[in-house]
């Protein structure tokens, strides 16, 4: 499974929901929570159950409404129904959220005669403070973790901040502490990381340039807000020809065994290889 873009959706809109069909998304996140309308979301809960019926091979997931509010046992019931391939999670303090997830979604699995865990997990981990200050509980996996995401919109309301970024547009110092801990608590879970929504849907440069740091810091994919952001996103986290080229070199360099080589007058050690070894895997899994 590769997780490049994952674009969201707003699941109360059928405009929104057909054109998410024609869209090279590797996954799609059909949204109930906060870009529905609370008296919309029973309308959208069922366009979910239909969308899903109709869709082949690619992976459909649902952003719930947070784990425990109100209506939320009868929403799960409903989604799990519709077999996702996962439910992003918002609002989660702590991984034990999703221990409690996994026990209902056991349970709906039953009843509906679904494989046992087939449903996945990705927090939005960061949410709230009490949220950053659990990441490194993910250490020890809860059950269905898939990956692991950022934000930054609601933790800035939460922390009583009047923006999260800095005059230039960057992330403020709190927003990029709390990314770089959410890239770690995922990998220490031995997940995919995803990079957080570039909401300045119409900023071609500035996604390209957010999605391939993201890259280069050890994302595996993105979200997005808007179809046009897609390409971009896929293109950002697909390795270039050049690099491929680069990579066979390294590996190359290793030939016969050595545990240490050199190439263009520098050491390669095991890391670099593994690096190398990275990059293939990821050009064929786009390939495929
Ligand atoms: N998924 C599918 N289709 C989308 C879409 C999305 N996320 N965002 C826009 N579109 C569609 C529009 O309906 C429009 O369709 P049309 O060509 O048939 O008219 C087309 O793409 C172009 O959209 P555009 O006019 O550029 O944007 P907009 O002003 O209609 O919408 C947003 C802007 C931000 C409201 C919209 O992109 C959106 O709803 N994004 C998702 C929001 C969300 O899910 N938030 C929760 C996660 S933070
Ligand atoms: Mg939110």
């Amino acid at each position: 499974m590769i997780l490049r873009s994952l674009l969201f959706v707003p699941a109360d809109s059928e405009k929104k929901l057909a054109k998410a069909r024609t869209s090279p998304a590797d996954a799609l996140i059909l949204d109930l929570e906060d870009s529905v309308a609370p008296e919309n979301r029973i309308k959208a809960r069922g366009l979910v159950r239909e969308f899903l019926q109709g869709e082949r091979g690619r992976a459909v997931w649902v952003r719930i409404n947070p784990v425990g509010e109100g209506g939320y046992k009868a929403e799960l019931a409903d989604v799990a129904a519709a077999a996702p391939a996962g439910l992003v999670v918002p609002k989660p303090d702590s991984p034990d959220v999703l221990r409690a997830l996994d026990r209902d979604l056991a349970e709906l699995e039953t009843t509906y005669g679904l494989p046992q865990g087939g449903i996945k997990v990705m927090p939005v981990a960061t949410e709230t403070p009490a949220a950053v200050l659990s990441l490194m509980d993910y250490r020890n996996p809860p059950p269905r973790l898939a990956a692991l995401t950022w934000g930054a919109e609601d933790l800035s309301a939460a922390l009583g901040a009047a923006a999260n970024r800095e005059i230039g547009g960057e992330f403020a110092f709190a927003y990029k502490v709390v990314r770089s801990l959410a890239l770690i608590a995922a990998k220490a879970a031995g997940v995919a990381a995803v990079e957080t929504l570039h909401a300045d849907f119409r900023d071609a440069e500035g996604l390209e340039r957010v999605a391939r740091t993201a890259r280069r810091d050890g994302f595996s994919g993105m979200l997005a807000i808007h179809p046009g952001q897609v390409e971009v996103i896929n293109a950002a986290f697909t390795p270039s020809a050049d690099e491929v080229a680069q990579a066979r070199r390294v590996i190359a360099a290793f030939a016969g065994g050595a545990g240490v080589a050199s190439l263009d007058g520098k050491m390669l050690d095991k890391p670099h290889l593994k690096q190398a070894q990275n990059v293939l895997a990821l050009a064929e899994a786009a390939r495929r």
